[in-house]
């Protein structure tokens, strides 16, 4: 068990290091096993850094299963997955004609979760730890990151594979959008996909797989969509009052969104008001409002939840919302985030008998920094339990 969690301190360390260098793998007794990626890089200049890690107590509770990827230290470049050659017009197209249910009565849903990144994803030992054991048939997975990103997550990783023809993101440019289209886009081609969540790199789960997904693809939620929607006058421009979108229209709303496949086609297939939005305005942030307005003119209202699954602080009041830096994770603290005002009517039965029922307002939540691995890596995975 020491020896283990030894092992997963160094792990984390070596997730914090990914969204820098090239893949390295170091397992518990520190040789490197291999090196991906064109650039040199140099353990030495890693080593120090990782001896200084002090090992977790043994006594600690929660005992974290890593993925036996991560033990094996195998590593292999990748190649296929969702690659393409298509233009961006040519997928658009396609997906937009991809029907509206998931057609594959056969198989149940899949949950695609879409990954929008610049570079490696610094938080994926979590991801990793999320996704591990379960079914793969049940999820997959996509990622679009910056041009000159070349994916290099090992072979055993859930991330393998994933990353998809991607352009060049700016914050605040309408760019952010045609990545979330591009990869609603790419994830429509795959027909067993149901469900749609958008994550940014530091987006975290607050749950467990089985109840993100259960939550995701249950009963009277197949129809709902979660895309935070809310009236604002900020950034309606009178360019958007001449093109029809009225002031009573316009919203605003955090990017993260979670939706079903009707609605995924129609984002993909919209055209008339993505050239507004697109349009010579001269403002900033359109991906906070675009997503959110289409609520209001294509009529979403009556399936959409107006409110993310993805918690996120903006209580100080700054451009960017607050990030959770290692030594402000605590249990608590990820808990009251899924609880929210526990006023968001999802109910969790668990596996037992039901006397674990909670509800909870989050599923996911936002931001953190790569130095809040270890700790998110020792919490985590046990609240997810509940
Ligand atoms: C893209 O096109 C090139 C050249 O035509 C071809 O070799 C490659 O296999 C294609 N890739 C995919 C994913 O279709
Ligand atoms: C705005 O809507 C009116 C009425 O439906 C229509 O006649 C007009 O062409 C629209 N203008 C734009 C710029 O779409
Ligand atoms: C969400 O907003 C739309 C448009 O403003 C509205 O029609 C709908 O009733 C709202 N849904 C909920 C659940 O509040």
């Amino acid at each position: 068990m020491a020896s283990n969690t030894a092992k997963t301190m160094q792990l984390l360390h070596l997730g914090s290091m990914l969204n820098l260098f090239p893949v390295l793998l170091l397992i518990s007794f520190g040789f490197v096993l291999g090196k991906i990626g064109s650039a040199t890089f140099s353990p030495e200049s890693y080593l120090p850094n990782f001896r200084a890690l002090s090992p977790t107590p043994a006594s600690k509770k929660a005992c974290v299963k890593l993925p036996t990827f991560m033990e094996s230290g195998r590593l292999t470049a990748s190649s296929g997955g969702p690659m393409h050659n298509m233009t961006d017009e040519e997928l658009l197209w396609r997906a937009s004609m991809e029907p509206r249910r998931s057609t594959q009565v056969s198989t149940v849903p899949k949950v695609a979760f879409l990954f929008l990144v610049q570079g490696a994803l610094p938080l994926w030992p979590l991801w990793e730890i999320f996704f591990n054991g379960q079914d793969k048939e049940l999820y997959s997975i996509y990622v679009h990151a910056s041009p000159g990103y070349t994916d290099l997550a090992p072979k055993e990783s859930v991330f393998y594979g994933r990353l998809i023809p991607s352009q060049g993101t700016k914050w605040g440019d309408m760019n952010l959008v045609d990545a979330e289209r591009r990869l609603l886009a790419t994830a429509l081609l795959d027909l067993g996909n149901a469900r749609f969540a958008l994550f940014s790199e530091s987006c975290i789960p607050l749950l467990g797989f089985p109840a993100v997904y259960a939550h995701l693809t249950g009963g009277s939620n197949t129809n709902v969509i979660f895309v935070d929607s809310y009236p604002i006058k900020e950034r309606h421009d009178p360019f958007f009052a001449d093109r029809n979108i009225s002031l009573a229209q316009w919203r605003k709303g955090s990017q993260w969104f979670e939706m079903d496949r009707t609605t995924a086609v129609e984002v993909v297939a919209e055209e008339r008001w993505y050239a507004v939005f697109r349009g010579d305005h001269g403002m900033l942030n359109m991906e906070e409002h675009y997503l959110p307005t289409l609520v209001t003119l294509l009529r979403w209202g009556a399936r959409c939840k107006n409110r993310t699954l993805t918690y996120v602080d903006w209580s100080t009041r700054r451009e960017h919302p607050r990030s959770f830096p290692e030594k402000d994770i605590t249990a608590e603290l990820l808990e009251g985030m899924r609880q929210g005002d526990g006023k968001c009517g999802y109910k969790y039965h668990g596996d037992d008998d039901g006397a674990s029922e909670v509800e909870f307002c989050h599923l996911f939540a936002r931001k953190f920094s790569k130095d809040a691995l270890t700790k998110l890596i020792q919490l985590a995975p046990e609240l997810w339990l509940v």
